[in-house]
């Protein structure tokens, strides 16, 4: 390694598992280094995440921490930057789904699903602008919607509200930040195969059946829109969500 490596740097939110890890692993094909995040209870999964990601030849860096708590995440960028030495791209990915209908669902879940799936982006993007900002030179703010964020999903009320708040802060930071060089795009992919739907298998098989282009989405699909943001090939693109689902909706 050089004295000075000037290797771009991503970070991504809940990369231990899902498409977090399938989103790391791209971006490290690509030629990122990473720092991977997510809770420290999911610690063996990031710190497998990150020896493959030293497999692939990049440098990689475990920033656990949870996406709610504001102190959290500033050291989270704070120990990728020192580690890994400037960010560049930003996923938060961070989310959780929780299958409960408005009449099930009590106040505490609701507050739980927005602290991960919408306060958790508005945190990960603030603390990350702040750096590129500090930094000069732009950089790119992603995250997880879902096309839940353009049809609700019923038996989904705090995940798919969730999901329209993060379509909205990317149309605001894509405003604020558009002076800095800095973007803001989201993806809204449909039916993935992760762990997500480990304890509600027979919905994802029905729900699987529904998609125009017969299969499942896999991380490495979501990977490949993710890639793009990520690139420069993205670089007049900012505040879109973008729907990749297999042709289940449109918009
Ligand atoms: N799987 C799908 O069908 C699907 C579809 C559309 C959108 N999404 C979105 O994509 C993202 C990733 O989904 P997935 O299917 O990979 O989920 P997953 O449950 O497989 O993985 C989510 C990861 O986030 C981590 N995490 C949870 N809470 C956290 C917190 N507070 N701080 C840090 N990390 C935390 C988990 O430990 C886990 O490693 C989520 O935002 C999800 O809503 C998923």
């Amino acid at each position: 390694m050089n004295a000075i490596d000037v290797t771009r740097v991503a970070l991504v939110t809940g990369g231990g598992q899902g498409i977090g890890r399938g989103i790391a692993l791209r971006l490290a094909q690509d030629g990122f280094n990473v720092a991977i995040n997510d809770i420290p209870h999911s610690a063996d999964a990031a710190e497998s995440v990150k020896a493959e990601i030293e497999a692939l030849g990049r440098r990689a860096s475990l920033v656990l921490g949870d996406v709610t708590e504001p102190a959290a995440v500033s050291s989270m960028i704070d120990r990728a930057v020192s580690e890994l030495g400037r960010l560049d791209v930003t996923v938060a990915n961070a989310g959780i789904a929780r299958i409960e209908s408005i009449l099930e669902t009590t106040p505490e879940s609701w507050d739980l699903t927005f602290a991960i799936n919408a306060k958790g982006v508005f945190l990960t993007w603030q603390a990350a602008a702040k750096q590129y900002i500090a930094q000069g030179g732009g950089g790119k703010l992603i995250a997880a919607a879902s096309q839940a964020a353009y049809r609700s999903a019923a038996g989904l009320p705090a995940y798919s509200a969730s999901k329209w708040a993060v379509r909205g802060l990317t149309q605001a930071a894509a405003q604020e930040f558009a002076p800095h060089g800095i973007t803001a795009n989201s993806y809204a992919p449909g039916i993935v195969n992760t762990p997500l739907w480990k304890d509600t298998p027979e919905a994802f098989e029905a729900l699987v059946k529904t998609i125009p282009l017969g299969r499942a989405q896999e991380p490495a699909d979501v990977a490949d829109l993710v890639s793009f943001f990520a690139s420069p090939n993205s670089d007049y693109m900012t505040g879109q969500t973008v729907i990749m689902d297999g042709g289940m909706i449109f918009s």
